[in-house]
């Protein structure tokens, strides 16, 4: 049995089926219509979440199964003192699959060491979000055609941004990938990702604070919102948060064919005249979203592609 905890869970191989996988149900969604039938995903959702939860929970009913759940801590048994590795052993009798999102860091990898079923990380605190990382993996792929030879700017706040942190560590099986880092210097990578991963790796990267010297030269551009949530003090946040606001006049410097991408939700780093430029890709990466989950569901439960047409 399979978890997906980081994005590394999975081989370049492994990760690349699946993206193929994701592809076919994209182009013809309706042929999966019935795979899950009689299935049922537990959606643990322990801190906010819109897209996240909402897009596992279709991805479900896209593949003909159920969904249960809950979608904040408040409601669970945790408010009474529950352990992770107690809930997981229950639901584990409940539903075939589980997508848990929880603040505090690994917690989903403690919940897979006690779960019958698998588990997918749906973003823990401040360390990884795989299943946003391989949405951008299958945006990025779609829409440039492949992972190798691309330069990626990471903009905002990539302390505290788990997709960041995830799709540094993704990104670095490809060739000929280069990072620009973008941000305050209160809100550089972490150390263990400058060393473990990138330096590690050989990737090159440069760091800056100034959006508009480097748009030129990307290929893609990821914006991050700064993470409210993570930080001690709020003066801190206020002080950060309006750092870099992408807009149509910055957009002017990048080029045609650069995507801007964003997990979201988004607060002010682009301003909503961005919406309309062909180069931003932020919503189409939420509707892949939906086909890469299914593609994940099916291949952790081991489902074989449907035979017949329906
Ligand atoms: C992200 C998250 O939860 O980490 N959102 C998402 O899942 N699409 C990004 C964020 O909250 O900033």
């Amino acid at each position: 049995m399979k978890h997906i905890i980081s994005p590394l869970d999975l081989t370049v191989n492994e990760l690349d089926d699946l993206l193929e996988l994701a592809g076919r149900i994209y182009r013809d969604p309706k042929r999966y219509c019935k795979v899950c039938d009689g299935k049922k995903l537990a959606s643990l959702f322990y801190e906010p979440s819109t897209r996240t939860r909402l897009s596992f929970e279709a991805a479900m009913m896209n593949l003909g199964g159920n969904v249960l759940g809950f979608s904040s801590a408040d409601s669970s048994s945790v408010t009474k003192g529950e352990s992770i590795a107690d809930t997981i052993k229950v639901i584990s009798y409940y539903a075939d699959i589980c997508a848990m999102r929880h603040p505090k860091e690994g917690a989903p990898l403690v919940a897979s060491q006690f779960s019958e079923i698998p588990i997918i990380n749906a973003g823990d605190g401040g360390h990884n979000h795989p299943t946003q990382t391989l949405t951008d993996l299958l945006t990025i792929k779609e829409m440039k055609g492949g992972l190798n030879n691309l330069t990626i700017g990471v903009c905002g706040d990539l302390k505290f941004g788990r997709t960041v942190h995830s799709l540094i560590n993704a990104m670095v099986r490809y060739e000929g990938i280069e990072f620009v880092m973008i941000s305050p210097d209160e809100l550089k990578i972490p150390e263990y990702l400058r060393h473990e991963t990138l330096d590690n790796n050989n990737i090159s990267y440069t760091e800056t604070n100034i959006l508009e010297d480097v748009l030129p030269k990307l290929d893609v551009l990821y914006m991050t919102r700064v993470q409210k949530e993570r930080f001690f003090n709020e003066e801190d946040y206020i002080r950060l948060k309006d750092t870099f606001i992408l807009d149509r006049k910055k957009m002017q410097y990048a080029n045609d064919d650069m995507l801007v991408l964003h997990p979201l939700p988004r607060v002010n780093e682009i301003a909503t005249e961005v919406d309309s430029d062909p180069r931003a890709a932020y919503f189409k990466q939420a509707n892949y979203g939906v086909y890469l989950r299914m593609a994940l569901i099916m291949t952790l439960l081991n489902l074989p592609e449907p035979t017949k047409e329906v």
